[in-house]
């Protein structure tokens, strides 16, 4: 039997619930159950149990490393908000914020101990290659990190610069969710490594229209400050389209945006002028090209499987999402 979407989410959800949390000492434990707590789309784990029974496994089988994923994901969200100087997350105040960055830093330390952990749960005889994919994620995810601090400073970033950084800070995560439910199952290396390149692709996609949220989304809805990325000088898709839309005039008028230190006028301004260059717009369209790339691989997916078709809507809403 496989799952829907709502259903994998709750049992997602559930497991969550009983993780295994001490109590002492309570400034490393309760920024971890605040943290967890929170929700948010549980996208990762509900990839990797999609996979996973698409590919003939269970739940059951796939539900540890795919909560294990989810509590690294959250670890690199704690840390990535003092990084960012984020004060909300999940329409929430930031674990840095509430606490200390003292607090983030050590609470997601053990996050990624505890990930470790409940990877090892996982009853798989390809429980090794599932680790050394985690690594190489893990790994992965921190270059991507350092490369997106140090384009902040960085005067020029080219838009393949750009998709490198994100293919390493998000894509490869969603990648190795799908593929760790692959090899959960069993599959052979070649389909594992089809998934996992199907994953970049739609990972890609998932950090430009987080980078369009930043911008244009409801507060309220997306759970982030709007327009964070501009107050931090994130060289992100948006950024990086509106200076090869712009003219040299224009270009300068947007360096020169970029400099203001009221930050309520630079927000303000700087989406000005993203709206006069037509920068959404042109976001909208790389999504929808990216997503184009994948559409193909559906079919190739096992038919009569409904966890196919879970996997095709779950993907299409992620092109399609307003927050
Ligand atoms: C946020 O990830 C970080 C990015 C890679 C953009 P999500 O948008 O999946 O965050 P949650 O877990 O749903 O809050
Ligand atoms: C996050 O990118 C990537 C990781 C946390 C590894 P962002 O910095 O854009 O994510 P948000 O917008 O804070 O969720
Ligand atoms: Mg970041
Ligand atoms: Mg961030
Ligand atoms: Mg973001």
């Amino acid at each position: 039997m496989t799952h829907t979407a709502a259903q994998i989410r709750h049992e997602v959800e559930e497991a969550i619930r009983a993780l295994p949390l001490q109590s002492n000492p309570p400034l490393l434990y309760e920024p971890i159950r605040y943290a967890m707590s929170q929700g948010g789309k549980r996208l990762r784990p509900t990839l990797l149990i999609m996979a996973a029974e698409m590919y003939g496994a269970s739940l059951h089988q796939a539900i540890w490393p795919a909560i294990g994923l989810e509590v690294f994901h959250n670890f690199t969200l704690v840390h990535d908000d003092i990084m960012d100087q984020s004060p909300i997350r999940r329409g929430m105040e930031t674990v840095y914020k509430k606490w200390s960055p003292n607090v983030a830093i050590l609470s997601g330390d053990t996050m990624f101990a505890l990930a470790y952990d409940l990877l090892l749960r996982c009853q798989s005889p390809h429980l090794r290659d599932i680790l050394h994919l985690f690594n190489r994620t893990a790994i992965e995810v921190c270059e991507g990190q350092q490369l997106d601090m140090d384009f902040e400073s960085q005067a020029e970033v080219t838009i393949s610069e750009y998709m490198e950084m994100i293919r390493l800070k998000t894509a490869v995560l969603l990648a190795a969710s799908l593929k760790t439910g692959a090899l959960v199952a069993g599959t052979s290396p070649d389909e594992a490594n089809r998934i996992y390149n199907f994953g970049i692709n739609i990972g890609l996609a998932f950090q430009l229209m987080d980078d369009l949220l930043d911008v244009y989304s409801d507060e309220a809805l997306f759970g982030k400050k709007t327009g964070n990325d501009i107050l931090t000088n994130k060289k992100t898709f948006l950024y990086l389209k509106a200076f090869e839309l712009a003219g040299d005039d224009m270009k300068a008028t947007l360096k020169k945006a970029f400099t203001l230190t009221d930050p309520v006028l630079k927000i303000e301004t700087v989406t000005a002028l993203y709206d006069q260059l037509g920068v959404k717009e042109a976001t909208l369209s790389e999504i929808r090209r990216l997503h184009d790339t994948v559409e193909p691989f559906f079919s190739t997916l096992p038919q009569g499987v409904e966890s196919s078709e879970e996997l095709h809507q779950l993907t299409l809403g992620l092109v399609a999402r307003q927050f």
